[in-house]
């Protein structure tokens, strides 16, 4: 499939058949997605393979404890855990415990610990050039040296004829996901990939148009880009 048409159409896919994805192919995905970019070329990054039933139920109940708080926060009409306007975070908005008690039905959550593929990925902090770090907001760099890595998983998976989608819900449970896959300090959570044969084929992808978020010289600069589509 040409590159363009890849890109314009890699979605995210949380419904897979039964189909069991071999190591081999798996091996073929990494072995592609680790030429990904990194700040330094320092390749942060660190992958669990997770294949142990009890590992997999374990980490998908921790998905789903934390997709109640995630989801409580859409019902208060709220972006979850988003910082406020100035880029600081004050605490939760809503009650998380009552959050937590609250069941939060969702076919990705309740089926995870049987997806075909289950990757959990690390970040090695002190591997990360955080240059926006003393900012006194939230920072957003070092994410940026591993999430290249996690995109272009779910592009090889592309390549292999799979699908698969990035997570970050479970980095609400970083503390239990680093004891049950047992992480030393240096680790921080950086998401879960799910990856496997869709059930359905990707759809068309609802995206902003370029001139809805491109300016020209000032962010009020007048905007860049007049193809839709
Ligand atoms: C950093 C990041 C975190 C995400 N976290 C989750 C998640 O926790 N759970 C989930 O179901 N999807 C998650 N997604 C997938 C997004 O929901 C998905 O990319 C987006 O809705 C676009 O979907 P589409 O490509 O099918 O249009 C995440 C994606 C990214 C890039």
């Amino acid at each position: 499939m040409e590159l363009r048409e890849v890109m314009r159409t890699t979605a995210a896919i949380r419904s897979f058949s039964t189909e069991e994805v071999e190591d081999a192919r798996l091996e073929r995905i990494l072995e592609t997605a680790r030429f990904a970019p990194s700040g330094g070329n320092r390749q942060p990054w660190r992958v669990v393979v997770v294949k142990e039933p009890s590992l997999r139920s374990a980490l998908a109940e921790c998905y789903q404890v934390a997709w109640r708080e995630y989801t409580a926060h859409l019902a208060h009409g709220l972006v979850p855990f988003a910082p406020d306007a100035t880029g600081r975070w004050e605490g939760p908005a809503i009650d998380l415990e009552a959050a937590r008690r609250k069941e939060a039905p969702n076919q990705f959550a309740d089926n995870l610990a049987s997806v075909p593929v289950m990757l959990v990925l690390f970040a090695h902090l002190p591997s990360l050039a955080v240059l926006d770090n003393g900012l006194g907001r939230q920072s957003i760099v070092g994410g940026g040296s591993i999430y290249p890595f996690s995109h272009n998983v779910l592009l090889a998976a592309r390549d292999e004829g799979l699908g698969g989608v990035m997570t970050t819900v479970i980095c609400r449970e970083e503390r239990r996901v680093k004891e049950l896959l047992r992480s030393g300090p240096e680790l921080a959570l950086a998401g879960l990939l799910a990856l496997g044969v869709p059930v359905r084929q990707p759809k068309r992808l609802s995206r902003k148009q370029v001139a809805e978020f491109t300016t020209i010289d000032r962010l009020d600069g007048p905007a860049f880009g007049s193809l839709g589509g």
